[in-house]
């Protein structure tokens, strides 16, 4: 087995070749003068199975997913595994509205054509995997990893922003020893939510709140603020997936004493690495 780095995941794949115990090819990855992207495997072939570890988000980093599997099945690659560590357009899984695509399923059906097993972590929805008819899917939980990390932290509390993410938290707590609970969450808008009032006994205390994805971090400010009021020490942000977008990290640093993330999108603060559980998948 050979491990294919892309350019959306080089130090995950990097992680996963070391826990696995093989070797990893980093792909050479460019663009043309017109944006296209250029993909090349520096190996004059590759007769075994292959384990790509490259998102489908943003829309780029798709197109070379595909690119990266032709260019393995050209060197010869046996079984081709894709590991997606973010899943991108899984939120759209359904129609909302009579004319819409329904994304995941295009995604779905395009990396099927090349992937005999494809890996996931947190995926919006784990019956997107089942949609997969030749190729295996199989979703992987960050829990463990992200337990792993904060044991011996000092956390006395772990807390989920709503009730999606109320069995994150509670999977973390067990890992940590520690209490759990969950807010209540409406969203209002793309950027803005509302957090119900909630009575919690975190006066004086270290809180860890964990979510699946933080994009634009208005979720985790909202469930900040409830926090501070109520008395919080200290207050941890992590996330699986650290979208962060429209400035959200800058955002979080001035409410939050950290932000943190895992390493399926790679970015200043993606410090906890999935490999582990990935590895397992594997
Ligand atoms: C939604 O239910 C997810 O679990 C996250 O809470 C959400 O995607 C976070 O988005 P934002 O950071 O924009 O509030």
């Amino acid at each position: 087995m050979i491990v294919i780095g892309g350019s959306s995941s080089r130090k995950l794949a990097d992680d996963l070749a070391r826990e696995l115990g093989t070797d990893v090819i980093q792909a050479t990855s460019k663009r043309f003068p017109d944006g296209e992207c250029y993909i090349r495997l520096e190996r004059e072939g590759i007769e075994r199975d292959v384990v790509i570890v490259q998102n489908s988000h943003p829309d780029d980093m798709f197109v070379e997913l595909l690119l990266l599997q032709d260019a393995a099945a050209r060197l010869g690659a046996e079984k081709i595994t894709n590991v997606i560590p973010y899943f991108g357009y899984a939120r759209q899984d359904k129609l909302f509205n009579k004319g819409e695509a329904v994304s995941a399923a295009v995604m779905v059906e395009h990396i099927e054509m090349r992937a005999d097993k494809v890996i996931t972590v947190d995926i919006h929805s784990a019956e997107t995997l089942d949609w997969f008819k030749i190729a295996k899917g199989v979703d992987v939980h960050a829990t463990s990893c992200i337990g792993s990390y904060f044991s011996s932290k000092g956390i006395d509390l772990v807390l989920a922003p709503d009730e999606g993410a109320a069995e994150r938290a509670e999977g973390v707590a067990k890992i940590l020893g520690c209490d759990w609970d969950h807010l209540v969450k409406t969203r209002l808008s793309g950027t803005e939510v509302r957090i119900t009032p909630k009575r919690l006994d975190v006066k004086g205390k270290s809180v860890l709140i964990v979510d699946d994805i933080i994009s634009t971090g208005g979720t985790i400010e909202a469930a900040t603020k409830q926090l501070r009021s109520l008395g919080a020490r200290r207050i941890v942000a992590v996330c699986t997936h650290g979208l962060f977008t429209m400035g959200a990290l800058e955002r979080l640093r001035k409410c939050c004493d950290a932000v943190l993330s895992t390493n399926t999108l790679e970015n200043e603060v993606s410090e906890i690495s999935v490999a582990p559980a990935i590895a397992k998948a594997i």
